[in-house]
């Protein structure tokens, strides 16, 4: 069968591991999907800047044009982050008819439902696993997993940096600094850190799993946010001696229309499942009516965790282009109209 062509826009940490996966799980995609996976094009910023030796160097541009027009290329993932720009390029590349596959939680938390409905107005699939938890497929747990029941409640832990700062300067007795520096270099954090560590990052994240969750929109500027920028080792030492551990809580509740989201540093008592969850792991629970308590667990950031869940929602893309079924699948999560007084 004939292979399938992706644009790639962006190659830093998740991007590279997109590349890794697609080359080094081939056979794997074959067996999923019944045909090579190739990467056509890639956008970077810098030509010029070292590349790992994985990536074909042919492949490089910094002209969006040569993805966004190309007519071989069936599928574009963006792993560049940003919003305006990026909006932009993922608009155009939906009205020439290309499935977009997403990690960007600061696109899809702020105008995921006008690119959903163009998306569905062209046919296309529009899929953003990354974008929430990194390597946790929990969007899909929440669409397709839980799509029976009715969610009241997530809590957890959805940003991998924070809890990799508050693990380190918890159980190593290292400075907030230093650790930030750390977690940037294992590309952990955000471009500007500043969305990770005063809960922005966070808060987007909880605003994407609370309207898939509640099946309502929620708008990310009433999500009441605080960050850890402002703790202390000593914050952390005094709690320690109490038998509490601090974590950046994402909480999200819903008692018929009435919805409340937020994020803040929360002690929990060591005893707590989410206590135990180090470094740039997350975890959250959910509960549903019917089913209880659930929680997902894993890698929340990082290269490779990230790029499976990519590669993944790629997977399920080229699956509904066998069946024909893009942009009308069943398990393309559709935003809601808002459900506020005001709203036509
Ligand atoms: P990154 O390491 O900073 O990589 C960004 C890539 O995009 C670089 O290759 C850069 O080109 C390219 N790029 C940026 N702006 C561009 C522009 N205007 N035009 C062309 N190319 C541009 O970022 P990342 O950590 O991989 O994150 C990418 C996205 O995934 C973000 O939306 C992030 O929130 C999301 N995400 C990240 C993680 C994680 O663990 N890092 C996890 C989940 C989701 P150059 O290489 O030439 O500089
Ligand atoms: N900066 C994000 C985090 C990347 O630390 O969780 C994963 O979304």
């Amino acid at each position: 069968m004939e292979a399938i062509s992706i644009g790639l826009l962006g190659l830093g940490t998740v991007g590279s591991g997109v590349v890794q996966i697609i080359k080094n799980h081939q056979d794997k995609l074959i067996h999923q999907v019944g045909c090579p996976v190739v990467i056509k094009k890639i956008l970077v910023q810098d030509v010029n800047k070292k590349r790992p030796v994985y990536v074909d160097p042919d492949s490089l541009t910094s002209n969006p044009e040569e993805i966004l027009f190309d007519k071989d290329i069936d599928v574009v993932i963006e792993v560049m982050g940003g919003v305006q720009e990026t909006k932009d390029y993922l608009l155009t590349a939906l009205r020439q008819g290309k499935h977009v596959v997403t990690a960007n939680k600061d696109l899809m938390a702020l105008h995921g439902s006008e690119l959903l409905t163009v998306a569905s107005e062209y046919g296309c699939d529009l899929y953003y696993e990354a974008s929430v938890a990194g390597g946790i497929p929990i969007l899909r747990g929440l669409v397709d997993g839980l799509a029976s029941d009715r969610i009241t409640q997530m809590m957890g832990i959805v940003n991998g940096t924070t809890n990799y700062i508050l693990t380190k300067m918890s159980n190593e007795g290292r400075s907030y600094d230093e650790v930030l520096k750390e977690a940037q270099a294992l590309g952990f954090a955000e471009a500007d850190p500043t969305s990770d560590v005063e809960g922005l990052d966070a808060a987007r994240k909880m605003t994407i799993l609370a309207t898939l969750g509640f099946s309502m929109h929620i708008d990310l500027d009433d999500v009441k946010v605080s960050g850890i920028s402002n703790v202390t080792e000593e914050d952390l030492r005094y709690g320690k001696q109490l038998g509490y551990t601090m974590k950046l809580i994402g909480f999200a509740h819903r008692e018929e229309e009435k919805v409340e989201v937020s994020v803040a540093p929360t002690f929990l008592s060591n005893n707590h499942p989410l206590a135990s969850v180090q470094n740039e792991y997350n975890a959250v629970y959910v509960y549903g009516e019917a089913v209880g308590e659930t929680m997902f667990y894993g890698p929340g950031a990082g290269s490779l965790p990230t790029a499976t869940s990519i590669v993944s929602d790629l997977v399920g893309v080229i699956k509904n282009l066998r069946l024909g079924v893009n942009g009308k699948s069943a398990v393309t999560p559709q935003y809601p109209k808002k459900l506020k007084e005001n709203e036509e």
